[in-house]
């Protein structure tokens, strides 16, 4: 239930049953979501929305973000610094200040490290690390000038249980993912006293196009049996991402684990 002012809304934000009923609490953000084409993106870009935000969704299929609602299709590589600055530009010119950056965009390539193609190394890199970089970057302004002038902007970075845990056949993606969260922790001491909230989620398994691409065989063998289990869906994250934006502007939900309750 909720109670009078934004405490209130917050507590009913931690509720994933009344998520989409309390909606609103993001009313007057501005947001941007990478990685918005498929799965945790393109929910978590939706539950903004659900929620109040104006959102701008970035990915390369420009198809699959027109087919989303109500919010403002932006096609880019995000491995490519101009097109990721481009993205920034043209959210400023169409919705304003953005105050809530979600970057998601990622890809993984399991393979033997001995036998892996190494510009599947590049391709991670360049995009769940030198991308997610460019990313905050190009956004890093608005955040802080929104901090000053409002008290409250997010920086949010997906990035994964594989930074905690070990799984053969991943190294390199693991590896870009403990980045992605130690970069996390030490943007937290140069943002948290601005004011700007930087954090990580760090999904477990969830069930989404992640890994579609891959060609190994070790490495599909290990996804195959990881998906056994009951996983998560791309909405379980965006929830996860709905509540930690939706909390007071004094609270960072710095480090969010989420996995399947069968993973352990
Ligand atoms: N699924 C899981 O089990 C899991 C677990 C832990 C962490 N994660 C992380 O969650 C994030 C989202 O993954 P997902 O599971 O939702 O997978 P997904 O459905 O494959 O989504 C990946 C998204 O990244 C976008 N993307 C890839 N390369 C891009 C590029 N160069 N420029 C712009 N966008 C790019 C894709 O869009 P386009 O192809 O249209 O560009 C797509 O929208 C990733 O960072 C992933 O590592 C997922």
């Amino acid at each position: 239930m909720a109670l009078p002012g934004s405490r209130g809304l917050w507590l009913a934000a931690t509720s994933t049953a009344t998520v989409k009923d309390m909606t609103k609490t993001l009313e007057g953000r501005i947001a941007v979501v990478t990685g918005a084409s498929s799965g945790i993106g393109a929910a978590t870009a939706q539950r903004l929305a659900e929620a109040g935000a104006q959102v701008a969704v970035v990915a390369r299929r420009a198809e699959r973000l027109e087919a989303l609602e109500g919010v403002l299709p932006i096609a880019a590589d995000i491995s490519n610094p101009d097109d990721v600055q481009r993205v920034a530009d043209t959210v400023r010119a169409e919705l304003g200040r953005v105050d809530l950056v979600v970057a998601n965009a990622g890809v993984m390539l399991g393979a033997p490290y001995e036998s892996a193609d190494v510009a599947e190394w590049e391709r991670m890199l360049d995009v769940n690390l030198r991308g997610l970089l460019h990313t905050g970057r190009a956004f890093v302004e608005d955040l802080l000038a929104t901090a000053e002038a409002d008290g409250r902007a997010d920086l949010v970075h997906v990035s994964s249980v594989a930074s905690h845990i070990a799984f053969p056949n991943y190294a390199v993606y693991a590896a870009t993912k403990a980045g992605v969260s130690h970069l996390t922790r030490n943007l937290r001491t140069e943002y948290g006293p601005r004011g700007v909230r930087v954090k990580t989620v760090e999904p477990g398994v969830v069930m989404t196009e992640l890994g579609d691409d891959m060609t190994d065989p070790a490495a599909l063998a290990v996804l195959d049996q990881l998906r056994e289990m009951k996983t998560l869906e791309a909405g379980d994250i965006a929830d996860a991402i709905v509540y930690a934006v939706s909390a007071p502007a004094h609270v960072n939900v710095a480090e969010l684990i989420v996995v399947p309750t069968a993973q352990g």
